[in-house]
């Protein structure tokens, strides 16, 4: 059993991740918001793995690279959510897919620069998740992935993993903006 700790375990992603690991693992939801980035690591420090889910600006970053810090030489895992707009695209703003690729960028960098580095680092970038069926992924199958990831053995580094569903971007793209559109009217 590990102590795993979680961002953003009431949201969509979040709580299906917490349904994955909490039957195995000990769960800590962080109380603490971003940008509060010294408070959040006071209560992750002592975990063995750490999901780094909620996206608040340039938050993540921040907590990824300061945890980063302190957990290098250790037997520990970062996981981060990433997303499919870490890779330009036409769905989000500028700030979102920077941050996104930042997190991706940073995590490659250590694993190439950091001699001492024990800490295992995952990134898992998904396209659109549960907002619109036929082409979104389910929550759930996020919260699969990251329980896999989090069973892997010590010596496995499971870098990136870039998933989404099937349907064309344009195609899920175009389906997006009509629902919203639709929701506005
Ligand atoms: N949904 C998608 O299609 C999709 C696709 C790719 C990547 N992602 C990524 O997946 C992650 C989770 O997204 P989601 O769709 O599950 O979002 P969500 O349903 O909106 O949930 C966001 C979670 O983060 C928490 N949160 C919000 N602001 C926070 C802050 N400043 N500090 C700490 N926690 C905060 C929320 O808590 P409160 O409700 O209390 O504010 C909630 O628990 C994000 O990193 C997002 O970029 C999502």
């Amino acid at each position: 059993m590990k102590k795993i700790s979680i961002t953003g375990g009431s949201g969509l992603i979040g709580s299906e991740i917490v349904r994955h690991l909490s039957l195995d693992h000990q769960l800590v939801l962080v109380n603490e918001r971003l940008p509060h980035v010294d408070e959040i690591i006071n209560e992750i420090h002592d975990c063995d793995v750490f999901i780094n889910n909620a996206m608040h600006k340039w938050g993540q970053v921040d907590l990824l690279m300061k945890l980063y810090d302190l957990w290098r030489t250790e037997d520990k895992l970062i996981v981060n959510i990433g997303s499919r707009a870490a890779a330009p695209n036409i769905s989000i703003g500028y700030e979102y897919s920077t941050v996104k690729s930042s997190i991706n960028h940073f995590s490659d960098l250590v694993r190439f620069k950091d001699d001492a580095k024990k800490c295992r680092v995952s990134t898992i970038n998904p396209g659109l998740v549960g907002k619109i069926d036929g082409v979104s992924l389910t929550p759930s199958y996020i919260g699969e992935i990251v329980a896999w990831l989090v069973n892997q053995p010590k010596y496995v580094e499971i870098s990136r993993i870039d998933v989404s569903h099937v349907a064309p971007y344009e195609q899920v793209q175009r389906m997006k903006k009509n629902t919203q559109k639709q929701s506005k009217e």
